[in-house]
């Protein structure tokens, strides 16, 4: 009996070990504590010789997806052995709040802002009871990466600010109804910017998202507008806690979300997926050599079978690390969804391998 004991702690030990130091693809991760990594539609922060990674932090069964507890952190030196550091950012019990239990905080993500020491999180913001509709985008501020992070506001970007590439004569309210989704016109009418002028007044919807800081220090928020059908690239002000009414719009009426970017050699690269809820779709892979565009589609940079294509690895992106000290290595980092049990939702993170001057995909079971 003591020798089976010994063998089982011996296995068990031989396994957490293993799983530290490889990324087991499609496998559920566990943290230095051995529980279940929870950290959805996440995204990672270096700082100071260590990543931080932020994600949703979801709860059992089929209401998981809303946000009970708040977002959780996780910290590593090496990106393999993942040390829990809590709830960061937590729901208030205050049924007048904002962010009350029950709402839904989706791909929270934080930058560090260089000139006035605070870590800065942005998240997708929906209000308890209202489904998608509110589409805000939330803010809360730390003075260390691992919080607490306060809440700020919820709020829809933009308000009375036109995108600097609508043509000047388009800047005018909406002055017809909007047509039905499935009539033809419907999508001409999208890309000549309907959905900025309906929302004119109140603020641009934001949805799916993502930040990014450029090399001279100008954050982007980046996020899915237009009812999903166009993204908006818009530029924070210094301290990134506010839209500085500066803001593009992209790839209008293609229908993009799950937008993730980073740099390489001047040009700037973003995935996405299509919308398809918590399916996963193609992935999608766009160029630039402007933040706010025009991006030029390399089309899906997924390499393997008809399936893996048409899935991403069963997979949809969230965020996409540069590795800190080592140029031009990147990391893509994507979730699995398993919205009946969104807790038990996995974490496909992928190198990025340059080919023919595309960023592309290959499968990986564990490296
Ligand atoms: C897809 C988005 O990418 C997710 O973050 C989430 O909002 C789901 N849609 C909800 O259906």
């Amino acid at each position: 009996m003591y020798r089976v004991l010994l063998l089982l702690a011996f296995c068990n030990l031989f396994v957490l070990s293993v799983s530290a130091q490889r990324l087991p693809l499609g496998q559920l991760w566990y943290d230095t504590d051995g529980n279940m990594i929870n950290a959805h539609g996440g995204g990672i922060l270096y700082f100071q010789k260590n990543y931080y990674w932020f994600g949703e932090f979801k709860g059992i069964g089929k209401d998981g997806n809303k946000a009970m507890d708040g977002v959780s952190c996780y910290s590593s030196k090496d990106l393999h052995q993942w040390k829990n550091e809590g709830l960061v950012l937590k729901m208030i019990a205050d049924t007048n709040s904002m962010l009350q239990p029950g709402c839904i905080v989706e791909r929270p993500k934080v930058i560090y802002n260089a000139k006035n020491g605070k870590f800065v999180m942005w998240f997708h913001h929906e209000l308890k009871g209202q489904g998608y509709s509110a589409a805000l985008t939330g803010l809360a501020v730390a003075d260390k990466p691992t919080g607490p992070y306060h809440y700020i506001k919820s709020i829809r970007p933009n308000k009375k600010s036109w995108p600097a590439n609508l043509p000047e004569d388009q800047k005018h309210l909406l002055d017809y109804p909007i047509p039905r989704r499935n009539d033809s016109a419907w999508n001409a009418k999208v890309i000549e910017g309907m959905f900025v002028r309906r929302d004119f007044e109140n603020g641009q919807m934001s949805r799916d998202m993502t930040l990014f800081v450029n090399d001279d220090g100008i954050a982007y928020h980046i996020a899915s507008s237009e009812d999903n059908q166009t993204l908006h690239v818009s530029k924070l002000n210094e301290d990134y806690t506010e839209f500085s009414g500066e803001y593009y719009r992209i790839l209008p009426g293609q229908s993009n979300e799950a937008p993730a970017v980073f740099k390489h050699k001047n040009n700037y690269y973003l995935f996405t997926s299509g919308t398809t809820g918590w399916r996963p779709n193609p992935g999608r892979s766009f160029v630039a050599d402007n933040i706010y565009g025009p991006w030029k589609s390399l089309g899906n940079p997924v390499q393997g079978t008809e399936e893996d294509k048409a899935t991403t690895f069963h997979s949809q992106s969230t965020y996409i690390l540069s590795i800190a000290e080592k140029n031009n290595e990147y990391i893509y980092l994507g979730d699995r969804w398993t919205p009946e049990n969104a807790a038990e939702g996995k974490y496909i993170w992928l190198p990025i391998i340059f080919e023919n001057g595309k960023p592309v995909l290959y499968w990986k079971n564990a490296w």
